[in-house]
């Protein structure tokens, strides 16, 4: 078993193919995450922090750790690790319009139910359920008579505590519209700044991983499932979409990522406009 590349020989620790395949495969029963060939440094890379914490030699003596019984907990820690968690506030803003004009506004002109239920189903660390919130917050002006739930989900328990924190940097927030920066109020430092109560309320950070149980009872108006199946192989995409199906509303809405499509994956939802599907059977 030779280590990577002859330049990897400086490297820290060893790791060789055998612990690259191991964790690919691990991490693929556990996500869905397909970790190619050359994700390897990547792997390396994200992965050598733990090895460090835990004061491992090897990458061979973490993967035994993460087949043992004390290592039942470094599997969250690994997943955490691998997860590509990349978003921002109102990213690919076309879907927050769509969703201010064609979902909420007909729900609001028909007030006789009051109730929307939004899905941020790879919610990384929340920017995308508080865009969601904003959004809503400032097209239903009476929204505390109105049972409005938005439920945010991800696989990574790190990312899924800043959004329940609601602190970013101001970095972050920087290209926020200028209709929405009342909900964002200082920090603690002026480098920090906080999501206003008023967005939080609406929002439950729930962990949850898309390939297992899914919990909710009712269905949701619409559902964002944004830059997540884009790490998927094709079988998880099925199933997946198939699921969607049943807990979307009849007629309701699915966004999903800039780079993917529904093509072969899934007929129960017609693209109505730029990665923007409703759906039909
Ligand atoms: C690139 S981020 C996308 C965030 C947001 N949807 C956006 O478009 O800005 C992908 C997220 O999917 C999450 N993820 C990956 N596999 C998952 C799984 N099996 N179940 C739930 N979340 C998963 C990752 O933890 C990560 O936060």
């Amino acid at each position: 078993m030779t280590q990577f590349k002859q330049e990897h020989s400086t490297r820290e620790f060893i790791f060789d193919e055998r612990d690259f395949r191991f964790l690919a495969q691990l991490a693929n029963e556990r996500t869905g995450i397909v970790l190619a060939e050359n994700k390897q440094d990547m792997v390396y890379g994200r992965l050598a922090r733990r090895l460090r914490t835990l004061k491992l030699n090897s990458f061979a003596e973490y993967c035994r750790l993460l087949q043992s019984e004390e290592g039942v907990d470094e599997v969250g820690q690994l997943i955490n690790a691998i997860t590509t968690n990349l978003t921002s506030f109102f990213r690919e803003s076309h879907h927050f319009d769509h969703l201010r004009d064609e979902v909420l506004k007909p729900i609001i002109a028909n007030q006789s139910e009051r109730r929307i239920r939004i899905w941020s189903a790879a919610c990384s660390s929340g920017m995308e359920p508080y865009s969601i919130a904003m959004t809503m917050r400032s097209a239903i002006t009476n929204i505390g008579q109105w049972d409005a739930r938005i439920l945010a989900t991800d696989i990574d328990s790190n990312m899924l505590n800043i959004g329940i924190k609601g602190e970013y940097a101001s970095s972050d927030l920087k290209d926020l519209p200028a209709a929405h920066k009342s909900y964002v109020i200082n920090g603690d430092s002026p480098a920090h700044l906080r999501m206003d109560d008023r967005l939080k309320e609406l929002i439950a950070f729930r962990q949850l991983n898309l390939l297992e149980n899914w919990p909710m009872k009712g269905t949701f108006d619409a559902v964002f499932l944004r830059n997540v199946v884009i790490y998927f192989d094709k079988p998880t995409k099925l199933k997946l979409f198939a699921r969607l199906g049943d807990i979307i509303k009849p007629d309701g809405w699915l966004y999903i990522g800039h780079s993917e499509n529904l093509h072969g994956i899934s007929d129960r939802f017609e693209l109505i406009g730029r990665t923007t599907y409703r759906k039909v059977k």
